[in-house]
């Protein structure tokens, strides 16, 4: 068994292992092209977070899909190369609203310049995304168009909150479904699609992709609180400190408050008050409920929510042929439950 790119997945086949190989390496070459502007300045803060690192795991799973098809298909790379711009694009824009200031392990693009740097470059890369995609045909372009819009009304649902008497995880669900899910969904569609994937087989993918992004974004919200810097790359305990109840938060405020577990009464007191920086004590406090969520039984429910919507992700490949691609799926459900980066 071998692993396999920045996402280390975990691959038993050396046919499939080199494909995967390959088809990164040729990513990255691309992603190192779209990168480049005439404007000296553009291209520096397009580079920053593009050469600063991340998992690559849009274009992973779209090279995985595309072995249900011709994986060296003309369109492959290519669209691998769109969600993952994509994808960095929000990046850029999400550290602005989250007020971020660590990313992929170095500094946020908002924190190295300014807002209006972070916004105007994330639009760059989606300009940059769209002529790629424009290439790929009018399908492809309505595909990403609609994820593209599930994310941003996902993000914007976030912001949100949810409405008057609307159940908080089931709103919590739609956002991540929406933020997180489509990209990942519309990732696999295209691997399967533009490889000439069957059309029954292009259908389980996107399914796959929608709840394993789900998935993905569980366990993003779990590292919020119980990873530390040096694995995730980002600042823990930011869900927090913006406001935004994650899954831990959701199914703590949805039970009993319990004496019998240490700092329960106090944790949920400094959640409702919350930590504006306004706030006497705001770091303080807020660092004093990152570690009682970090041992609070909520955390172990989450993490064990996750796990069901990798296994919900798993079951639905079982209808596929059995390849290796598959087995790698199929390892990816668990490795996404269990990352710790
Ligand atoms: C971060 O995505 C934002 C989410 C949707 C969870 P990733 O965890 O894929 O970030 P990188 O690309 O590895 O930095
Ligand atoms: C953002 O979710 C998802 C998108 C970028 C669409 P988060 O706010 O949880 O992502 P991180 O934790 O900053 O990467
Ligand atoms: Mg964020
Ligand atoms: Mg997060």
């Amino acid at each position: 068994m071998t692993v396999v790119g920045p996402f280390k997945l975990s691959v038993q086949d050396q046919a499939l292992e080199a494909d995967v190989q390959l088809g990164l390496a040729a990513v990255e070459e691309a992603l190192g092209d779209a990168t480049k502007s005439d404007v000296p300045f553009i291209t520096v803060a397009a580079k920053h977070l593009m050469e600063a690192g991340g998992k690559r795991f849009r274009p992973l799973l779209v090279l995985l899909a595309a072995q249900f098809g011709d994986p060296n298909a003309p369109g492959v790379i290519p669209a691998a190369v769109v969600v993952e711009l994509t994808h960095l694009a929000t990046l850029y824009h999400d550290d602005v609203m989250d007020e971020g200031l660590m990313r992929r392990g170095t500094i946020s693009a908002n924190a190295r310049w300014d807002n209006s740097v972070a916004i105007l470059t994330g639009d760059f890369l989606f300009a940059r995304a769209s002529k790629i995609l424009a290439a790929l045909g009018p399908e492809a372009v309505r595909l990403q168009a609609e994820a593209f819009e599930r994310l941003v009304t996902g993000q914007i649902q976030e912001t949100v909150g949810p409405r008057p008497g609307e159940d908080p995880v089931q709103h919590y669900l739609d956002v991540l479904s929406g933020k997180t899910g489509s990209l990942i969904a519309v990732s696999n569609r295209f691997g399967a699609l533009l490889s000439g994937a069957d059309a029954h087989v292009v259908d389980i993918l996107t399914e796959y992709g929608e709840r394993i992004g789900l998935a993905f974004q569980l366990a993003d919200d779990v590292l919020d609180v119980a990873s530390d810097s040096q694995e995730s790359g980002k600042t823990p305990g930011t869900d927090l400190r913006e406001g935004v109840p994650t899954l831990p938060v959701l199914l703590l405020r949805a039970s009993e408050p319990d004496p019998a577990v240490p700092g329960d009464l106090r944790l949920r007191e400094l959640l409702d008050t919350g930590f504006d920086p306004a706030l006497p004590d705001a770091d303080a406090r807020h660092a004093e409920a990152l570690l009682l969520l970090r041992a609070h039984p909520a955390l172990t429910r989450a993490r064990e929510a996750t796990l069901r919507y990798a296994e919900a992700a798993r079951e639905l490949l079982a209808p596929l042929p059995d390849c290796a691609a598959k087995a790698a799926l199929e390892g990816l459900c668990d490795a996404v439950a269990l990352r710790t980066m």
